[in-house]
């Protein structure tokens, strides 16, 4: 097999954070709602398998929920919970390996995302740290204790579940305004108890599901964790605006326990702070020392909140700055999303050079598990 010669700085092998990884191209989660009663079904497997088969190193699945009332915002998206969803999803995992990949679940509570009219008919209202919605306005009581461990022990719980069905990792999902962001966010968090504070102090939840997931998966399963500065509310938000506050923000996640941080960014070119090129998951690397996987607009000419703001899908476009940075070691591995979407044989064609067939990400691809 001929490798295109720009794109191999992508198709080296990475071994770090406790994977090993035939190549640095990761599919990113994404949300799919194709899993009627949260049970991922053989269409869900074969959508997997199509990208494990052609050239994915990682597969890191849509948010899937743990097992907690109140856990889910969308109807039809997958559980990580009881026996039928479990074996859909171990049955995505046999596919999966069979295609000769590595697949890692995104664990996933949505907090106060989660809203009362679109499920009506459940008693389980929203949770938060402090029962705000993402514009900080009451929507149920805040968390008690007792109710905060309950949901720590839930991701460990799924974590567990991870491991013994054959993934190859886990994924946990502290980013865009979901229960664990909304912990780190001060909009949403205005705890006074050890929950809450200041920016380390609000990471108190997270670290607790760190080490919980650690404690049941053991010293060398590999745990990711991604997150994000910016919500759905406020794309300019910042949980850190400094390196400094990086750093304070992500030791306590690093020493509890993560493996390889998944710094989310809508535009991996953009610069996280002032004065450095380096983006998130750069900058995150050189503070923790860990591997990162970067996220954004890999291969293509719009960023992917456009799908939703202006009902518009994507250009190809050229790889050659992502993989110029990949090659200056800013990060380890490269998530690609939309692009991956819209053409599962992405990965496999930027290999091959046949870039002339690459298809574009049209909104269209949402409509169906191709
Ligand atoms: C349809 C869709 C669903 C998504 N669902 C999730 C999700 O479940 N969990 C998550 O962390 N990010 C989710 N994202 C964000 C993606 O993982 C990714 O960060 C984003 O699409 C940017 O990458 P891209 O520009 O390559 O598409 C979703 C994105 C899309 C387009």
């Amino acid at each position: 097999m001929t490798l295109s010669k720009t794109a191999d700085a992508l198709f080296q092998p990475f071994n770090g954070g406790n994977l090993e990884l035939s190549n640095r191209i990761v599919m990113a989660p994404m949300t799919r709602t194709f899993s009627p009663k949260g049970v991922p079904g053989a269409e869900v497997a074969a959508y997997y398998r199509r990208r494990a088969e052609n050239a994915v190193g990682l597969i890191i699945t849509e948010g899937t929920v743990i097992n907690h009332p109140a856990a889910a915002s969308d109807h039809n998206v997958p559980h990580f919970y009881g026996e039928e969803a479990l074996k859909g999803w171990e049955h995505v995992v046999r596919e999966v390996h069979a295609a000769g990949g590595k697949i890692a679940p995104q664990i996933w509570h949505t907090g106060t995302a989660r809203t009362r009219e679109k499920f009506p008919e459940s008693d389980a209202a929203p949770v938060g740290p402090s029962g705000l919605n993402l514009m900080g306005q009451p929507v149920s009581e805040p968390l008690t204790k007792e109710e905060i461990h309950g949901i720590i022990q839930a991701y460990a719980d799924a974590a567990s579940d991870a491991k013994r069905i054959g993934f190859d990792a886990v994924e946990i999902h502290g980013a865009h305004a979901y229960l664990i962001d909304q912990f780190f966010w001060g909009v949403t968090n205005k705890r006074t108890d050890e929950y809450g504070g200041d920016l380390v102090g609000r990471t108190r939840f997270a670290v607790e599901v760190i080490e919980a997931v650690r404690k049941a998966v053991g010293p060398e399963f590999p745990i990711i964790f991604r997150f994000s500065q910016w919500k759905p509310v406020d794309y300019s938000a910042k949980l850190a605006h400094t390196p400094e506050e990086l750093k304070n923000f992500l030791e306590p996640l690093s020493a509890a326990g993560v493996d390889i941080f998944h710094a989310s960014t809508r535009r991996f070119w953009e610069p996280e702070f002032e004065g450095s090129d380096l983006n998130l998951a750069g900058w995150t690397r050189k503070l923790t020392g860990k591997p990162t996987i970067t996220v954004g607009s890999v291969g293509l000419d719009s960023d992917f909140m456009s799908m939703f703001t202006e009902g518009k899908g994507s250009q190809t476009a050229g790889i050659g700055e992502i993989i110029e940075r990949l090659e200056r070691n800013e990060f380890d591995l490269v998530a690609v999303g939309r692009a991956l979407l819209g053409d599962p044989a992405w990965a496999a064609k930027i290999r091959d050079g046949r870039t002339e067939e690459l298809e574009v990400f049209t909104r269209e691809a949402l409509g169906t598990l191709s």
